[in-house]
């Protein structure tokens, strides 16, 4: 592993991008892969065995670009495959989830408060939250709600509209979510929903976004190994598993400049 080696950061699809952008923003000089499993999108409601077989998978393509940190940036990807990938990515490269800087900066800055989450079916039902706030000790209360429909919904950029509002609302006025202080965003995809979410809220709640809490967490774990680059060199790269030009236009959005998506299918 060399400084100047890419970070590599993966997704079901395009949600990734939103932790990308903020490890680009956090992180000017290294240079990214990404990759897109939009062949397989959504993942939040798939079995965490396959999810595991696909995070593998990816991790080969991550590893074969000489990826020197692999950052999962997918909370069900995190919730069903991150000792997994730790254990086959060994000593190759570093691995990072988007879940435990989450956890930290909970116990952090709002241990005292109610907090909730909205995640996928994948997420919300692993339990991966309230387990790895027990491990550290902490034993606040998390009520978390599965909000199935918001994934697909973003991902066909349906998500600033009246018809989109009344989905957000729907879900955030469920009982489990009722008194909260805080709310976790815990889907990589829903940063694209924050002032939805927040206007819901009133400024009664925070809204935790996940994407820079997890790009300040990556630039400490690099410099912790003195593996930050100082310049970014070669263009990053982004793959996705399958194409479309809806794709590459949600990508865009997510990224929030032009990308140029390169095809790279898992299984033949
Ligand atoms: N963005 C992902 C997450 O954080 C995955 C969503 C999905 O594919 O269902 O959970």
């Amino acid at each position: 592993m060399q400084h100047s080696d890419p970070i590599g950061v993966f997704d079901s699809g395009m949600g990734g991008l939103t932790v990308a952008n903020a490890v680009k923003k956090t992180l000017p000089n290294e240079r990214l892969v990404y990759f897109g499993d939009s062949a397989h999108l959504p993942y939040g409601d798939k079995s965490a065995a396959t999810i595991q077989a696909y995070s593998v998978k990816i991790c080969d393509v991550l590893l074969q670009q000489g990826c020197k940190v692999i950052l999962i940036a997918c909370n069900s990807a995190s919730a069903a495959a991150y000792d997994l990938v730790k254990a086959y990515v060994g000593s190759k490269a570093l691995v990072l989830n988007v879940i435990d800087p989450v956890v930290q900066y909970i116990i952090d800055k709002h241990s005292d408060k109610r907090i909730g989450l909205i995640g996928t079916k994948q997420t919300v039902g692993s339990e991966v939250y309230d387990t790895k706030l027990r491990a550290r000790n902490c034993h606040m209360p998390l009520s978390a709600l599965a909000t199935p429909l918001l994934v697909p919904m973003i991902e066909e950029g349906f998500h600033k509209n009246e018809i989109s509002d009344q989905i957000i609302a729907q879900y955030l006025q469920n009982p489990a979510l009722q008194n909260i202080e805080a709310l976790i965003l815990g889907c990589t995809h829903y940063p694209l929903i924050k002032k939805q979410v927040e206007s819901f809220f009133k400024g009664n709640a925070e809204v935790i976004d996940s994407s820079l809490i997890v790009a300040k967490a990556l630039r400490e774990l690099l410099a912790a190994k003195s593996l930050l680059s100082d310049s970014s060199g070669a263009p990053d790269k982004f793959f996705v598993s399958d194409f479309t030009p809806s794709f590459q236009a949600a990508a865009e959005l997510f990224f929030q400049r032009e990308i140029v998506l390169e095809k790279h299918v898992l299984w033949e």
